[in-house]
């Protein structure tokens, strides 16, 4: 199976009413050979409008984020846990997180990534632990067990929470930093601020 099998698997999937609701399937965006992905949690208005994840406010807000590492969607594939917009941008349900995670499972195996970003709970509860707190658990590696061998993932907060919540911003720029330590450690490149 390729990334295109992939997303044909999942126009082809009836198993979830929110996909009804939605215009359609916000696959991914980024470069699928990179050696970084972020995960976020489902898309929003614009991203159902557009098709590509993290393309509203949240999203500038990231690729900001990015930018500070020396990141860009050239250097990072992104996706989310849940691929089709929940009604009024509602949170995912653990049912909708959990029917879309044999394809997330699979996504990470075909992109085959050396780092998981994982931005927000959901992918955090997807991917581990159904009642891990971001809170408690952001700027925490774990290893992704993908059936490729572990994968080092660090939970961070999400954009669109550190916009209602600026004074988290501080902690995001924390795990930022840990986050590129760990892709330098890794031998994965970065655009250092100097750089042009
Ligand atoms: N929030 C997400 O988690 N993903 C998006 O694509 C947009 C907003």
């Amino acid at each position: 199976m390729d990334l295109e099998a992939l997303r044909a698997a999942l126009d082809g999937f009836q198993g979830l009413a929110i996909r009804e609701t939605a215009t359609q399937l916000v696959f991914a965006d980024g470069n699928p050979q990179a050696d970084i992905m972020l995960i976020g949690e489902a898309p929003g208005r614009d991203e159902d409008r557009l098709g590509r994840p993290f393309v509203g406010e949240s999203g500038k807000l990231l690729d900001r984020m990015l930018a500070a590492i020396g990141l860009d969607r050239q250097s990072v594939y992104i996706t989310n846990t849940v691929l089709w917009r929940p009604p009024g941008n509602r949170k995912p349900t653990p049912a909708e997180v959990t029917a879309m995670l044999p394809f997330l499972v699979r996504h990470i195996e075909l992109v085959a990534p050396k780092a998981i970003l994982m931005v927000g709970g959901s992918a955090l509860s997807a991917l581990f632990d159904f009642d891990a707190r971001i809170t408690r658990e952001r700027g925490r590696w774990r290893d992704y067990p993908s059936a490729n061998g572990p994968i080092p993932a660090l939970p961070m907060f999400h954009p669109a929470y550190l916009l209602r919540q600026p004074q988290l911003k501080r902690q995001a720029w924390q795990d930022l930093l840990n986050f590129r330590e760990r892709l330098d450690a890794l031998g994965i490149p970065t655009r250092k601020p100097d750089d042009t």
